[in-house]
């Protein structure tokens, strides 16, 4: 277990959240908001914003609860950028058999046979023109739920943290001696 999962800032709990916000409330009005207040309202935006629906409602949930590893779906291939998207026969190694019969199922075995790409929606997004990288991060003892929270219990894929926001970037940076300034992130 990563030693740091808990501690940082993107791993804010939306209780957790609604808790600080609320003793936030205790302030006087005309005190200019801290640092640390702004970065709960952009957190607080980036964590309501409700996940996008998916062409076929897959769930993380169900399908780690099998024992199924993050890596048979989400590899990292060159350049490393970017994790991958599965691959639709990697779904119908199971489902040509599997609960074939659900409609949701009959629309993947389309996709499959139509060699048409599923297209998801995307969750997490950094801005364009923002340097990020996956396979640093994972070469650096980053862990997938530090960015991506507990996903093995999430039925519907979310946001749930604060990874996409500058701060998110930043506040971990810090942490970890990376650096952090401007150019690091936005080339000039
Ligand atoms: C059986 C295949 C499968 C496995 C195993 C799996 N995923 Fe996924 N993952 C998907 C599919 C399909 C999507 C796109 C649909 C969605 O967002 O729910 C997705 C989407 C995601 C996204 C959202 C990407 C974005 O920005 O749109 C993240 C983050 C993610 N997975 C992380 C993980 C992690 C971490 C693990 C291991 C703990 C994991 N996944 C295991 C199939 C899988
Ligand atoms: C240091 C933080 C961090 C770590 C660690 C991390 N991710 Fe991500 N992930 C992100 C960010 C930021 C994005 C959005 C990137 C973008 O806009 O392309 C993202 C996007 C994704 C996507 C959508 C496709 C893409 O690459 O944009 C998937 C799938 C995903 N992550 C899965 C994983 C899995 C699986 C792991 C662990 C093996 C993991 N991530 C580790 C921060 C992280
Ligand atoms: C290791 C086998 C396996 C893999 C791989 C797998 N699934 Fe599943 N999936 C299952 C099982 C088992 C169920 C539960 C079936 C049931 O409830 O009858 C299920 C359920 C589902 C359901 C719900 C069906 C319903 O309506 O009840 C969907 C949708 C689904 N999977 C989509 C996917 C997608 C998309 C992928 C690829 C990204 C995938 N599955 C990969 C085994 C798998
Ligand atoms: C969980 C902690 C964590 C988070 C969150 C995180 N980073 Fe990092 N980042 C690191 C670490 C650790 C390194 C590796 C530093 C090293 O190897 O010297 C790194 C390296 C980088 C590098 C390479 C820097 C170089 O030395 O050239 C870039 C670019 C970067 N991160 C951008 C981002 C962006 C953009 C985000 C937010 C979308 C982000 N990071 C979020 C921990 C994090
Ligand atoms: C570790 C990575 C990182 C570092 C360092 C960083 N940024 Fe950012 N910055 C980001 C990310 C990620 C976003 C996109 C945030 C979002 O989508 O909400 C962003 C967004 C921005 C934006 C808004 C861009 C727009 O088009 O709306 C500005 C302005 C900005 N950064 C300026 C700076 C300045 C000035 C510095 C140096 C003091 C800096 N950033 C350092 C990651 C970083």
């Amino acid at each position: 277990m990563n030693r740091n999962k808990g501690s940082f800032a993107v791993l804010v709990a939306a209780q957790t959240l609604a808790a600080l916000l609320f003793a936030g409330l205790g302030l006087p009005a005309q005190q200019a908001p801290s640092p640390s207040t702004a970065k709960q309202e952009i957190l607080k935006r980036v964590l309501e914003a409700p996940p996008p629906v998916q062409p076929i409602p897959y769930s993380h949930k169900k399908h780690l609860a099998m024992g199924l590893t993050c890596d048979l779906c989400h590899t990292n291939p060159e350049p490393g950028v970017l994790m991958k998207f599965p691959e639709t026969a990697t779904c119908m190694g199971c489902h040509a058999t599997v609960a074939k019969d659900k409609p949701a199922i009959r629309k993947l075995a389309e996709y499959a046979k139509s060699k048409t790409p599923i297209p998801w929606v995307r969750v997490y997004v950094v801005l364009p023109g923002v340097s990020w990288n996956h396979r640093a991060h994972l070469q650096a003892g980053t862990k997938c739920e530090t960015c991506h929270g507990q996903v093995e219990q999430l039925e519907v894929m979310a946001r749930v943290t604060g990874v996409t926001a500058m701060f998110g970037c930043i506040d971990c940076h810090e942490k970890h001696n990376a650096r952090a300034e401007c150019e690091t992130c936005h080339k000039p």
